[in-house]
């Protein structure tokens, strides 16, 4: 079998494309633009890609950015004043500070002090337990694009066996409460599934994703899951990003996989670029939860 390859990035660009619509009808209803606050503290060469690469993608779709850069020694106390003057600024409607931040600074501190209703990233606890409860204020991006990437591909997970390999705050354990829920964000057939969830400290890991009808692999180790690995005929969604050299490269070893899978997200080109996307769903939202509160 050859797999069909799942195309995040033209998926991403259609998703891009709605929100430009409704942000357009957005301004002209509300008379305000949305505006998303990015921090980068230091100079990690991948943060400062990403960073960018959503600066990009905001002023597309008609969204406002600004960017704090910070120099790698500013201290926590600095940077909880930042965010104190941004979570009080009301022309700011979501507050991102791109991670991972430099060992010294206290990133819990940091994340608990963004005001909940502008944490587009969706980190802090109110927003977690909100998600866990099947009534969220916002979705993490990344878990909401593998699900926004099934859902658009036609693939249901509704009582269906799928195993999560990772269990990060940011992607693994999200994407769990997720596909719990008995109903997905995108459509009911979109959720409702039999999660388990591997890592790590899991006892023959292989025997458990070979279990999975759909396969996600969020663990952050270049080409770590092989085709022996794979049930025939499964989807395989990698999340991993990983550097090997001058390549970029999953945490599924695509040349096996793809051999056996029915269908495979690429890297790039798969879930990164939904990431984006939903960044961009959460600003425009927070712009109209402020709006609606205003009322
Ligand atoms: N670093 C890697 N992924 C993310 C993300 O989703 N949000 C933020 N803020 N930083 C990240």
């Amino acid at each position: 079998m050859t797999a069909t390859i799942l195309d995040g990035k033209t998926i991403a660009n259609q998703i891009r494309q709605e929100i430009k619509t409704e942000v357009s009808d957005f301004v002209a209803a509300a008379s305000v633009v949305p505006c998303l606050a990015a921090i980068l503290v230091g100079d990690d060469p991948a943060s400062q890609v990403y960073v960018r690469n959503k600066e990009i993608a905001c002023e597309k779709a008609g969204i406002k950015s600004e960017l704090h850069r910070l120099p790698t020694e500013t201290s926590t106390a600095e940077l909880l004043g930042l965010l104190h003057a941004l979570n009080s600024n009301d022309s700011i409607h979501g507050i991102l500070v791109q991670l991972p931040l430099p060992m010294h600074i206290d990133e819990r501190k940091i994340l608990d002090a963004i005001l909940a209703a502008k944490d587009v990233d969706a980190f802090s606890p109110e927003n977690v337990g909100l998600m866990s409860q099947g009534r969220p204020r916002f979705l993490p991006c990344t878990p909401h694009g593998v699900m926004q990437l099934l859902h658009r591909c036609g693939i249901e997970t509704a009582s269906k066996e799928v195993v999560v390999v990772g269990r990060s705050d940011i992607v693994g354990k999200p994407l769990v409460s997720m596909l719990l829920q008995r109903s997905g964000p995108c459509g009911s057939s979109n959720a409702n599934a039999t999660v388990t969830c591997a890592h790590s400290n899991t006892r023959d890991l292989s025997s458990v994703t070979t279990r999975a009808e759909v396969l996600i692999v969020a663990i952050g180790k270049p080409n770590f899951v092989t085709a022996e690995m794979v049930k025939p005929a499964a989807v395989v969604i990698d999340v991993g990003i990983n550097r090997l050299g001058n390549e970029l490269v999953g945490d599924v070893d695509f040349q096996s996989v793809s051999q056996v899978a029915s269908a495979i997200t690429p890297v790039p080109g798969g879930i990164g670029p939904l990431t984006i996307a939903m960044l961009l769903r959460n600003t425009l939202e927070a712009a109209k939860q402020k709006m609606a509160s205003c009322r």
